[in-house]
């Protein structure tokens, strides 16, 4: 079957789209325990893009997995193939010229490691929303880590299931210590290099 797949060649480049948006376009990860700030924060960098006239658009696991991914379950396999799927939509949505963001708690490590080689390392920013189970736990907004202790739950992440921490994040926050406002105004210094066009 994928021998008769051939590429097309397309007439508008992913640099003509760039050009027309005037700015870059590229991945930023989010990966961290679940309620651990990710979605929240991603979802006021994207403000503060959106407000700069920068294109740029949030996936994250609550509305994913009851989409395109509403078939797939916490399972280790299912895990990757999640992870799988949102790294070539995030290719779609780079290739269309925006800056994506995603917040998924991606626990293994090989997962991500196969984002960056779906997107290629130059478009990937990995940022690790470092919150600890603990302060997880304690805040709990989705009620998931009391199910998980009263084993309605399995497989829950930091608790019945690893999480493998990145090594070498881009970019690390710890939410215990840093602000929402803080941390997003952190992250869009760090790509406001990145989002220029090289001959501007
Ligand atoms: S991932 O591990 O495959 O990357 P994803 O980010 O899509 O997970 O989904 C995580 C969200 O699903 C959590 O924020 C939480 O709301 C919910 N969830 C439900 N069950 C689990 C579980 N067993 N482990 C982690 N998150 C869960």
């Amino acid at each position: 079957m994928k021998e008769n797949i051939i590429p097309h060649n397309y007439l508008i480049s992913v640099e003509d789209r760039r050009k027309f948006n005037k700015h870059n376009s590229f991945l930023l990860w989010f990966t961290g325990l679940s309620g651990s700030g990710k979605s929240t924060i991603a979802n006021v960098v994207e403000q503060k893009l959106f407000q700069q006239g920068i294109n740029a658009y949030t996936l994250d696991g609550d509305n994913i997995r009851k989409g395109l991914n509403k078939d797939l379950s916490f399972s280790p396999k299912d895990r990757t193939e999640n992870i799988r799927r949102i790294a070539e939509t995030a290719n779609l949505m780079i290739d269309a010229g925006l800056v994506t963001l995603a917040a998924f708690v991606s626990p293994y490590k090989k997962d991500r490691e196969n984002i960056k080689s779906i997107v290629k390392d130059v478009n990937f920013v990995e940022i690790y929303v470092n919150t600890s189970v603990e302060e997880c736990e304690r805040r709990d907004v989705k009620g998931l880590y009391k199910k998980a202790r009263a084993g309605e739950i399995k497989n829950m992440t930091g608790i019945s299931a690893p999480y493998e921490e990145p090594e070498n994040p881009n970019i690390e926050i710890n939410t215990e210590n840093e602000s929402v406002e803080a941390a997003a105004e952190r992250i869009v210094e760090y790509i406001t290099p990145k989002l220029k066009l090289k001959n501007e």
